[in-house]
């Protein structure tokens, strides 16, 4: 098995070598970026490619995670990552969704380093685990054997911003693992600091081998006398628990590989950073903190890492994988755009914890209460920012369309119950994580957008799952927003974007509202029930061309016809199938390119009245385009910037259209805007609903008394013929056979310039990230919040109640969902389902033939208990398959005729 990913990467690479002409490169490159704290990259010193001569650096520039490589061939050491000596001679440097892999060569020696960040969107454990690989594998250039030995280390740096702060190792080892242990003497349980965790365990293991040895010491020390010996002391040398910066205290690894021509496996290093709990939420006026997912099935930590390094190979090839489908998706379109999905991913998946609750008894972890946190990466410390989510979701809806439900959940529920009083949806869950503690605060200015972005999401994940359950859960807060969107986003005014645009009748503003007024339609279509908003939506679309449209382009406030903007939220409109007309949209289209043709260097702002161009906003964009010349334009300018050499820093979200600078965003998730292009050839699928909640208002009409009892029967027999007929054209669905796409390409890995020769490390000084003018001010961490303020520092005691706040707004039916087993897994569809599901929609229909006609019997219910996890699996195609197919090869959508690209 291993040796078929080894030699399929193999070929990849020759391939690559071959086909590769065009180099790119990046300023910055993601090494191990697993989580909103284990988030580190290396940036080039120099010349743009060598990470030898650099620190590795966390994702905000303003602090070094110390990495340290050291290669010794024939007995001359060299530095392969970090800074200190002779480096060695990179001659390429790859990207992929997954991985950033150094090619080297010193003297007659060659090595690539591959730095693995997985990615794991079918499997939530293994997404979860705060762990990242590095594997190095060695040539010898000229044939003959040479000997070769490698050392590692890593420093406290990565567990605290306060380099003075006291540090404690150990060193263990199971029956296939040695792993060093770091924490912090007194970690600050749910406390950051520069971004930082101050709560985190750091391990580096390596699989046990005879040929290597460890130690702990001064790196100093150890760095040092690697230059004259081949291998450590096994040995805790250093037992003075001290700062972080006195005498550096360090991890290190070695591993000799004697005299060697080429090594048969790679050496193979995991590198973790452990918090648990991970998150505290506040649920119903409970405040409960939240376990990492993976502890459901390792309850400690050496499980954990021997179940990772155990799992090397395969991460390997299941990344691999990954990698090719995503990149020949890309490649389908553009190698540029291919470039862009690889370079985004890693920023989005990072930014997120999966976490479980405690069951109430005994504070297992429990499996039914899965809840997933998005840290604003880049911009703050906001917990499931809305308009980061929603820039986000092409990626998560790619990856896995189940990953957006856990995602979406803790706002929709934190907005649904008694603590929360506002008409209009908040901007996030607080600005304080790992505490997602909700925000009450009544400030009505971004109510459209976020209002807008909620509805949208919350259907286009009805839409793309399948899974009912969100529309029907919080219903009554979907429609409240809805109601709040009617009345306010044809003319939002006195509104703000959340770029911070507060004109007034902005265009790109009401759309949104109005997209959302059309997924309120949607969900109610789904879900049988009649209403007015598809009506209302189609009223303001025609209402909105006249407004917003000016001879050749959408202005950006109504009726300044000097103005324009990018309108993105098109995008969201067009995701879930609102249609606006064709000479509007194809007009637009023909307007970009227009002002492309004088855009600045670094491409189009995404308002005429700013100077900041946005890429996740520019993506959206692209994805809006109903002419190849206008998506490829908006590519080529993202890909200008997010392969720029000369910035600094992980790709932002918002930087200077003249000059590249970047003004914000640095390693935002909000870069899974990348993939809009891929998310708009998802199929829909049919949305199922879970068992009703209008059970006990439909009770009476059941008990019909014979009459109605024959009926049932009546319609029972009809259901199954209907559903005999459905399993028959469901057939035609399946995406089996789909798998038609035999384009299947080597895997595509960027290429970064032949570098000449790295020459003495060159020190690279950290700089301080740029504010970006237009992002929602940076909360105060330490604000008191007036409601929860009295639990703070209590964040160990598992459950805290809060004094009661009165009922939920939305009563919602909690009990009848808490059957739910695992919100992920999609059960199994058997018949008695399928009929139940069969029932459940002519009841529906019937529902609605009702309210047309006024007739008043309404129909009967199925009231066989059906456990309410909901969602039925409409053969979605396996995304993590060794085939690599391309999404753009799915069938056409359900419903919507759209054609996506040409
Ligand atoms: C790096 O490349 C330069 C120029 O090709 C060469 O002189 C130097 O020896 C190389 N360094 C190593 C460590 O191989
Ligand atoms: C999506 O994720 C769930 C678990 O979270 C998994 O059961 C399912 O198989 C995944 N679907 C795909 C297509 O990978
Ligand atoms: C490293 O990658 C290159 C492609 O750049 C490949 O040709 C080479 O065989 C790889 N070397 C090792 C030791 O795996
Ligand atoms: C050092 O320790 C490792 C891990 O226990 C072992 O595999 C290796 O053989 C030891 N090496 C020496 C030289 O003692
Ligand atoms: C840790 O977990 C593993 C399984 O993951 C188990 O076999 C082992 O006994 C556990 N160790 C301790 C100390 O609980
Ligand atoms: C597990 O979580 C679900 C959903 O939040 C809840 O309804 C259920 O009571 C929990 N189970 C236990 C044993 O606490
Ligand atoms: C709540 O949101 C408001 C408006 O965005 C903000 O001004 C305030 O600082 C937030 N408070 C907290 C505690 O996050």
């Amino acid at each position: 098995m291993y040796m078929i990913a080894v030699s399929v990467i193999l070929a990849f690479w020759v391939a690559l070598a071959e086909s590769q002409a065009a180099s790119v490169s990046a300023p910055q490159l993601p090494i191990a970026v697993k989580s909103p704290y284990l988030n580190s990259w290396i940036s080039f010193s120099g010349d743009g490619t060598s990470p030898a001569g650099a620190w590795a650096g966390f994702w905000n520039k303003a602090h070094i995670t110390a990495w340290a490589g050291l290669v010794r061939v024939d007995g001359q050491a060299y530095q392969w990552i970090g800074q200190g000596f002779r480096g060695s001679n990179t001659t390429a440097s790859y990207i992929t969704p997954t991985r950033s892999i150094f090619s080297y060569q010193v003297g007659p020696v060659r090595f690539n380093t591959t730095f693995l960040s997985p990615i794991e969107p079918s499997d939530l454990t293994r997404q979860s685990l705060p762990f990242v690989y590095l594997y190095i594998d060695v040539t010898s250039a000229d044939g003959k054997p040479h000997s070769v030995q490698f050392y590692t280390d890593v420093t406290g740096e990565w567990i605290s911003a306060d380099i003075g702060a006291n540090i404690e190792w150990t060193t263990s080892e199971t029956s296939s693992t040695l792993y060093h242990r770091l924490t912090l003497s007194t970690p600050s349980s749910m406390q950051e600091s520069g971004d930082i965790a101050e709560d985190g365990t750091l391990y580096y293991a390596i699989q046990k081998r005879s040929d290597m040895t460890w130690q702990t010491d001064d790196c100093g020390v150890m760095r040092g006398a690697f230059e004259t010996t081949t291998s450590l002391l096994n040995a805790t040398k250093d037992t003075n628990f001290r700062p972080i910066e006195k005498n550096w205290p360090g991890l290190a690894m070695a591993v000799d590989l004697g005299s060697i021509t080429q090594t048969s496996e790679p050496i193979v290093w995991a590198l973790g950073l452990i918090r648990d709990p991970v998150v505290r939420y506040i649920k119903g006026n409970n405040i409960e903190t939240r376990i990492p997912y993976f502890r459901a099935k390792y309850s400690n930590d050496t499980g954990v890492i021997d179940a990772v390094l155990a799992n090397s190979k395969d991460a390997l090839s299941r990344a691999i994988a990954l990698d090719n489908q995503i990149m020949s998706a890309g490649e389908s379109i553009s190698t540029k755009y291919a470039d862009l999905l690889a370079v985004s991913l890693r920023q989005t998946m990072g930014s997120l914890e999966i976490t479980l609750g405690r069951t109430t008894d005994g504070g297992q972890a429990n499996m039914s209460d899965v809840r997933v946190f998005m840290k604003d990466v880049g911009s703050g410390r906001r917990v499931n920012p809305v308009e980061t989510i929603y820039a986000a979701l092409p990626a998560l809806l790619y990856l896995n369309s189940s990953l957006v439900r856990p995602l979406l959940e803790p706002l929709l529920e934190y907005q649904s119950s008694s603590i929360y009083r506002n008409s209009y949806a908040a901007a996030d869950l607080g600005g304080s994580f790992p505490d997602a503690l909700g925000n009450n605060t009544d400030t009505p200015l971004l109510g459209v957008e976020n209002c807008g972005s909620m509805l949208i999401m919350t259907f286009a994940h009805a839409q793309k799952s399948g899974d009912g359950s969100l529309i029907t859960r919080y219903y009554h807060l979907l429609k409240q927003w809805a109601d709040f969107l009617v009345t306010n986003s044809l003319h939002p005014n006195g509104y703000t974007t959340a770029d911070g645009l507060n004109n007034p009748d902005m265009s790109n503003l009401a759309i949104k509202g109005i997209a959302g007024i059309y997924a309120m339609g949607k969900i109610d279509e789904a879900l049988g029930k009649s209403s007015t908003y598809l009506t209302k939506a189609q009223e303001y679309i025609t209402s909105w061309e006249g407004l917003a449209f000016s001879s050749d382009h959408i202005t950006s406030s109504y009726g300044q016809s000097s103005s324009w903007a990018l309108t993105y939220n098109l995008y969201g409109a067009k995701l879930i199938g609102m249609e606006i007309s064709d000479k509007v949209s194809s007009s637009q289209s023909d307007f970009y390119v227009k002002q492309a043709a004088s855009a600045p260097t670094f491409g189009l702002q995404y308002d005429s009245n700013v100077k900041n161009v946005k890429s996740h906003w520019s993506m959206f964009t692209a994805g809006t385009t109903t002419n190849n010349a206008a998506r490829d334009l908006f590519i080529s300018m993202v890909h200008d910037r997010a392969f720029f050499a000369k910035a600094a820093g992980p790709f932002p979200t918002t930087y200077d259209m003249t000059s590249g600078a970047d003004n914000g965003g640095a390693a935002s998730p909000a870069q899974g805007a990348m993939f809009s292009l891929l998310a708009l050839g998802l199929p829909n699928q049919r949305i199922v609903v879970p068992a009703s909640s209008t059970k006990k208002s439909n009770a009476a009409a059941i008990a019909g008394g014979v009459v109605g009892g024959v009926c049932l029967i009546l319609i029972t027999a009809l259901c199954f013929f209907l559903w005999r007929k459905r399993q028959k054209q469901r057939s035609r669905w399946d995406y089996g056979g789909s798998s038609t796409v035999a384009h299947v390409r080597p895997a595509h890995q960027t290429m970064m310039p032949v570098l000449e020769d790295t020459g003495p490390p060159v020190t690279t000084p950290l700089l301080h990230p740029s504010i970006n003018p237009f992002s929602l001010p940076e909360l105060n961490p330490t604000a008191a919040q007036p409601l929860y303020s009295n639990t703070k520092g209590a964040s160990n005691s598992g459950r805290m109640v809060l004094s009661p706040q009165g009922q939920y707004i939305l009563n919602a039916p909690s009990s009848e969902f808490s059957s739910t087993t695992d919100n992920n897994s999609l059960p199994h569809a058997g018949s008695a389902y399928e009929l139940r599901n069969e029932v459940e929609e002519l009841r529906r229909e019937m529902a609605q033939m009702r309210s047309q006609r006024l007739v008043d019997e309404p129909p009967p219910l199925y009231q066989d208990d059906f456990p309410a996890s909901s969602s039925v699996n409409l053969a979605r195609p396996p995304m993590t398959s060794t085939s690599a197919s391309a999404s753009s090869s799915l069938p056409p959508p359900e419903k919507s005729s759209r054609v996506v690209f040409n």
